[in-house]
């Protein structure tokens, strides 16, 4: 293959971007000039939503307007209930996301209106609104009635509330709250170039979204938590780590949760969500997935130099904290709506279409014979 070929655009910058800044050398990530674990040790994640999708932090005044805005658009139409009380119990509930915010688009008045404000006010609906279809679809599939979200709960403690019955101690819900805010933006991941290529040809918002969503869901982008889940299961005792990452390595095997396209030498999101997986792990009684964690963690960076990235220590949090394994992803998703979003306004600002080439690599010239002939 030619130099001239970048094969999945590595290394290439394609656009600039004044959400977030990647920086590998020193290992941060900022959003707004703001770094991520300041915004998680001094902000909930409604406030670095706002930032994240007005440049600046909010003030009071800003927050509370924010906030009630998100908490008016939770109800669901009539008919996005009945589409998700129609879905199969056996889908994965990344699908139902993905059709769940195809059929708000259907349903949006604004849908076709790509202005700034018109897209601020859809991002405020799908946001709001993903999250309590998500958990539609949690109670459902468990032949359990649905709870209506309350207008009186935090996003976060909302979430818990229509999933479980109950908002948890409130630690648990700061982790859960700092693993959205680690998740909510990450400059051009995968999903967030399907969004702003899906915008780059003038479609709307809830069509980038959609896409993004899918883009989402393969294991080598946010499914890498749920698969992280699967390795400690398989896994399952402490005991057996070392000998299952040996043999995973002798088998060339791709460990999910380590590895990332830009950090090489680490995550800068890992240190702060390491943290909270171990305030969730000693709340819940629960080591042995932090010492599974430490083993895995030890071999990988000893024999191969590759570390943990950010889906690591969510999918074992987000399983103590009782959530199903396949909701791992949808949590990324109902907090990554605001870095897509984000990205999708600035690439309407700034559009482009995004059109690359490719070196064709496929048959010389023929002529079509008759197929009586072929
Ligand atoms: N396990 C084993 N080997 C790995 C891993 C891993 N997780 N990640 C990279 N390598 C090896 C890879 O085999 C290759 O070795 P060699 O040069 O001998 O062929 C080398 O490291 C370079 O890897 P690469 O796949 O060419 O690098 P990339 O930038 O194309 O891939 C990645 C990045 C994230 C797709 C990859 O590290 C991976 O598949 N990781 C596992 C999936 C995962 O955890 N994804 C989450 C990504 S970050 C958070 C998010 O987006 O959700």
């Amino acid at each position: 293959m030619s130099d001239d070929i970048k094969k999945g655009l590595m290394g290439v910058i394609v656009d600039e971007t004044s959400i977030s800044k990647v920086m590998p050398e020193i290992n941060s990530l900022t959003y707004r000039g703001y770094a991520a674990q300041d915004l998680c040790a001094n902000c909930n994640f409604e406030e670095v939503a706002y930032l994240i999708l007005n440049k600046e932090l909010p003030n009071k005044k800003q927050l509370l307007k924010f906030v009630k805005q998100e908490r008016n658009e939770r109800k669901l139409s009539k008919t996005l209930l009945n589409v998700i009380k129609e879905m199969p119990k056996k889908s994965h509930p990344m699908d139902v996301a993905r059709t769940a915010v195809s059929v708000m688009g259907l349903e949006d008045k604004e849908t076709t209106d790509n202005s700034p404000d018109a897209n601020l006010r859809k991002t405020m609906r799908i946001f709001a609104k993903t999250p309590v279809a998500l958990a539609a679809f949690y109670r459902l599939r468990k032949g359990k009635k649905i709870i209506s979200p309350k207008k009186n709960l935090s996003f976060a403690e909302n979430f818990f509330y229509m999933c479980f019955g109950k908002v948890p101690q409130k630690d648990i819900v700061k982790a859960f709250d700092v693993s959205l805010i680690l998740y909510a933006e990450h400059s051009f991941n995968v999903s967030t170039f399907t969004a702003r290529t899906i915008t780059s040809s003038l479609s709307d918002i809830h069509g980038a979204i959609t896409g993004a969503i899918a883009s989402l869901k393969g294991p080598l982008h946010g499914g890498a938590n749920e698969e992280v889940m699967h390795m400690m299961n398989k896994i399952k005792r402490p005991e057996n780590a070392l000998k299952w990452i040996n043999n995973a390595l002798e088998n060339k095997s791709v460990v999910m949760g380590f590895g990332h396209r830009v950090y090489k030498s680490g995550d800068s999101r890992v240190p702060t969500m390491r943290e909270y997986f171990g305030k969730v792990a000693k709340i819940k009684k629960d080591k042995k997935f932090e010492k599974i964690y430490d083993i895995v963690e030890k071999v990988m960076i000893d024999r191969k130099n590759i570390h943990p990235n950010v889906d690591y220590p969510t999918g074992p949090t987000y399983h103590l904290m009782g959530f199903d394994t396949d909701f791992f992803t949808p949590i990324f998703v109902i907090s990554r709506i605001i870095g897509w979003s984000a990205h999708i306004i600035e690439q309407h600002a700034t559009n482009k279409l995004i059109r690359p080439l490719a070196a064709y690599n496929g048959s010389h010239y023929r002529k079509v014979s008759q197929i009586k002939d072929r």
